[in-house]
């Protein structure tokens, strides 16, 4: 029944329309993040240059779940300033899909297929990356958006260590209808401890092959990376998780005072509800160079339990800090280490770099989605 065609309006934006009249040509774009990249973290990242913002994963069978209104409630929020927006779901069944999307297209510019999740969970559940050798599958899934919503459909994808394939495989999801397509340019296994370094060469490639716009996502560590990589790709914009996540403000090209970001983001926490453990998360991020230098107030964050105490916490920590900045001779000019990597003092906005891969390590670590 959902899948016969429905009425839609007469013109629908496509592609470099779609991009320009609403993503307003954006370049720089907030990735979806499970449980990181809600909405009041959203505001906190459009304030400091993100120009459109991904909602984190939602799984569409869970959403549409009537008897569980909880997960609806923790997982979509928004409001009248959070826009561009792009809702990003995960799904094998295209009814389901559609189903999802419909409820909530009036509140957001498009929908994203997730195609790059790596995790154990997305295996078990049939979905994110592995579904990338079912090309049937993903042509339906982005057909029956494309040719029942009102909005454009978008999609996610990692690559395949062949880049003839991924060129294949992004080819088909233009034709199935998507209207913009984010290459990830790590492969499903580069997770954990094997993330390693993005392809930046496949998504040329891709974005060469491609009519709709392409956004490269990977290896964003510091502002300057993604004008090399705007470069190097050619690629409409750059879309970044962890560098915004440990750095909100790597939009702005600014580095600032890890207590600025976190005051900030729990002013915007007071006003939107949001759940604890997010908060809870992104304070660890934000404060992680801070954190192994005040061990005590480290184990207390990872039990409080109410934003009041998470405030106090956070005010703590900015005392040290400032006093600790306030004191020190450390100079203004940036050094660099061996490899390269910008040295920042602890009480600074910075990346998490990680350690190299090392030969014959796992695959099947923890990972990112
Ligand atoms: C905490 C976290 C949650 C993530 N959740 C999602 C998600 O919900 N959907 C998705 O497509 N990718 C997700 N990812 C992957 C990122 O969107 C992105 O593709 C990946 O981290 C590479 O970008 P980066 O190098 O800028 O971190 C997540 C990454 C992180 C760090």
């Amino acid at each position: 029944m959902l899948l016969s065609k429905m009425s839609l309006p007469l013109k629908k934006l496509q592609g470099y329309e779609f991009y320009q009249n609403v993503l307003n040509d954006a370049k720089f774009i907030l990735a979806p993040m499970v449980d990181q990249s809600e909405y009041a973290w959203r505001i906190l990242s459009r304030r400091y240059g993100a120009q459109v913002c991904y909602t984190p994963m939602i799984h569409a069978k869970m959403f549409c779940d009537e008897s569980n209104k909880q997960y609806r409630s923790d997982i979509w929020s928004t409001g009248k300033d959070d826009r561009p927006l792009i809702v990003q779901f995960c799904a094998n069944d295209a009814e389901i899909l559609l189903k999802a999307s419909l409820k909530i297209q009036n509140q957001c510019d498009a929908i994203d297929l997730n195609l790059g999740c790596p995790q154990h969970i997305a295996k078990r559940g049939h979905y994110g990356s592995f579904l990338q050798d079912e090309w049937d599958l993903i042509y339906k899934l982005i057909n029956t958006l494309h040719e029942n919503l009102s909005i454009p459909v978008t999609a996610k994808i990692r690559v395949f260590p062949e880049v003839e394939k991924t060129i294949r495989y992004a080819k088909m999801i233009e034709s199935a209808g998507a209207q913009l397509l984010t290459v990830h340019g790590r492969e499903r296994q580069q997770k954990g401890h094997k993330t390693g370094l993005a392809d930046w060469e496949q998504i040329r490639q891709v974005k060469e092959a491609l009519k709709i716009p392409v956004i490269a996502n990977g290896n964003i560590l510091y502002f300057e990376d993604i004008h090399r990589c705007l470069d190097a790709t050619s690629a409409d914009g750059v879309m970044s998780a962890e560098g915004n996540l440990y750095n909100p403000a790597i939009f702005s090209g600014i580095n600032p005072p890890v207590w600025q970001m976190a005051k900030e983001y729990l002013e915007i926490c007071r006003t939107v509800p949001t759940k604890i453990s997010y908060i809870r998360g992104h304070l660890f991020k934000i404060y992680r160079p801070a954190l192994p230098f005040h061990v005590d107030l480290r184990e207390q964050l990872a039990k409080v339990n109410t934003l009041d105490e998470i405030c106090a916490l956070s005010e703590k920590l900015q005392e040290r800090l400032m006093k600790t900045a306030k004191e020190s001779s450390v100079d203004s000019k940036i050094h660099k280490d061996e490899n390269g990597f910008k040295i920042f003092p602890h009480w600074i906005c910075q990346p998490c770099i990680r350690p190299p891969i090392k030969e014959n390590e796992q695959t099947e670590n923890s990972a990112n989605t």
